[in-house]
């Protein structure tokens, strides 16, 4: 008997970026009721068990949310919050889990905390941000803002610059403070109390920075200025990942525990080395250690960023495998909402072998919408963007555009003009047009999940690296004591034979979703760019 594991060991989580997700009232932007609308689809057709929902709390959208202005409220572009307790309802009763984001390294520039605290010197909430002088009217640091430019901001009315990370809108709350903890901790316990599962943690590396605001040193690998941007010119190692930040984390995740079943899921890309760190290890291994990990895990994002080759792949899952203690939850992603989509990463045709390895690795894995129907990068001319950073120096709208649900105007996503363009290419990648197609990317997705839903192996099994001697193959078993299933996923677009060593078992599945209940023994031939699932039990 497997021990029993809470749902987020073995669920499948789908992040629905609400503004393009679906338009339940024709204003072009999605919002909560159009959620509400398509659970069916997410919890019937696709087979989903939890959804990670992008910021819809009242926010300017500078930032597209990830300014807030009130961590307790609806924003009315989105609905309200009896739609957010509808929609909540409805989730549950579809057994969809419902994970919100915490938006907490930073507020809008428009939140009332923020409004107090730049009215003057002496304001009770001055010390809520982060406030400095400067003697020679320069910024007091060299920090860099991820969205571009200095990371200080100067207030001529009260002669001192405020810190922001991102925006200049976004400025950066002072976790040194404890009121700012506590307040934190109470918008938490907000959404806890209203019934949500959980939380995706923003940006937690800039939680805390050094205590003495020294200059971030400069990154000796930079060398062309106009490559990506002079935020790479510095190492951030000052200006985030302080001494405080697990510390913080730790007590952000307390908080869950009087909620039982609830989970905080923590955004911490991998990071480039920091001279003087320690880093044998990524540095978000560490969030496993020093913070509660049975209630908190941190996205792993190399699957975003490895090229695709079966040898790099096999190398960071097996390394990362095997540094995880089996309580520690593995949380793999192909995408989100601030990188370019699979589908233009990797090519159309090695996206099924993607996903075959998404569904059948351990922990939580987390689709992006659209992800499903191998939804492509729109390439929006610059003018046109709406997102204001530089990140991957063309801004992050390509991949956030609206999903395409049919042939019909705006994809069935509005009956308005949406507000990104949809991809010119809808009519052949819609969700309507591949469920009538049944070998369909969409169809594979629905089988995919369906599978890891009925195997106690996929879901809660050992991970155990397999040797295949071949450069393009990738394999690994998933087993329970009951159970034993070898996942093998050729990355090329060549056929490649592959040696059983001895094992036999039955092919149970096939990304090309027309082999079943063939017979695995000796030698077998993998189709180009194809991934298998063999029972060996
Ligand atoms: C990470 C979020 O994913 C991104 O969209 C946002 O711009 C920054 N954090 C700032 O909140």
């Amino acid at each position: 008997m497997t021990k029993t594991k809470p749902w987020f060991w073995g669920d499948i989580a789908y992040q629905i970026y609400i503004r393009s997700f679906y338009d339940s009232n024709g204003d072009g932007v999605g919002d909560l009721r159009g959620i509400i609308d398509k659970l069916d689809y997410l919890s019937n057709t696709l087979g989903v068990t939890a959804i990670w929902l992008c910021p819809f709390y009242d926010s300017p959208m500078v930032d597209f949310g990830y300014d807030v202005s009130d961590y307790e409220s609806v924003d009315p572009l989105f609905g309200d919050l009896d739609d957010f307790k509808e929609l909540l309802k409805q989730a549950h009763t579809s057994g969809i889990k419902v994970i919100v984001d915490l938006i907490a390294n930073h507020t809008s520039d428009k939140h009332q905390w923020f409004i107090e605290s730049k009215s003057s010197k002496d304001n009770p909430k001055r010390n809520w941000y982060i406030w400095h002088s400067s003697e020679d009217g320069n910024p007091p640091n060299d920090w860099l803002s991820a969205f571009g430019g200095s990371a200080w901001e100067y207030d001529s009315h009260t002669n001192q610059f405020y810190l922001h990370s991102f925006s200049k809108q976004q400025p950066d709350l002072n976790w040194n403070n404890p009121e700012v903890k506590d307040a934190i901790k109470n918008v938490m316990k907000f959404w806890l109390d209203i019934g949500v599962d959980g939380f995706r943690a923003d940006a937690v590396y800039w939680l805390s920075k050094d205590g003495w605001f020294r200059d971030d040193p400069r990154n000796p690998h930079f060398h062309d200025k106009n490559s990506s941007g002079e935020y790479d010119a510095l190492i951030h190692s000052h200006s985030r990942l302080g001494p405080h930040l697990y510390e913080h984390l730790q007590d952000m995740t307390a908080v869950l525990e009087d909620y039982p079943g609830s989970f905080l899921v923590v955004e911490a890309s991998p990071i480039a080395a920091i001279p003087g760190k320690n880093q044998d290890i990524p540095e978000y291994l560490n969030l496993y250690r020093y913070v509660d990990s049975k209630l908190c895990a941190p996205f792993n994002f190399e699957l975003i960023r490895l090229p695709w080759d079966a040898r790099f792949y096999k190398s960071f899952i097996d390394n990362f495998q095997s540094k995880l203690h089996p309580d520690y939850l593995p949380i793999y992603t192909f995408g989100n909402h601030d990188n370019p989509r699979l589908a233009s990463r990797i090519g159309e045709e090695a996206i099924r072998v993607a996903a075959m390895l998404l569904l059948t690795l351990p922990g939580l894995p987390f689709i992006y919408y659209g992800e499903e129907i191998g939804m492509k990068d729109v390439q929006i001319p610059r003018g046109e963007q709406k997102d204001p950073s530089r990140f991957g120096g063309n801004g992050r709208d390509a991949a956030r555009t609206p999903l395409q649900w049919n042939k019909s105007n705006n994809a069935g996503f509005s009956s308005q003009t949406p507000w990104l363009p949809v991809d010119k290419d809808y009519e052949k990648y819609n969700i309507e047009t591949q469920l009538a197609k049944p070998d369909s990317l969409l169809n594979l997705y629905r089988a995919l999940t369906m599978l890891r839903r009925q195997s106690d192996a996929l879901r809660h099994g050992n991970y155990l690296s397999l040797e295949i001697n071949h450069s393009s193959v990738y394999g690994f078993i998933r087993q329970t004591k009951a159970e034993k299933i070898a996942i093998i996923l050729n990355f090329s677009s060549k056929k490649h034979s592959v040696e059983s060593k001895g094992s036999k078992g039955k092919i149970i599945f096939s990304t090309y979703l027309d082999k079943e209940n063939l017979l695995y023994k000796d030698l077998t031939e993998l189709r180009p760019n194809e991934g298998i699932v063999i029972n060996l039990s």
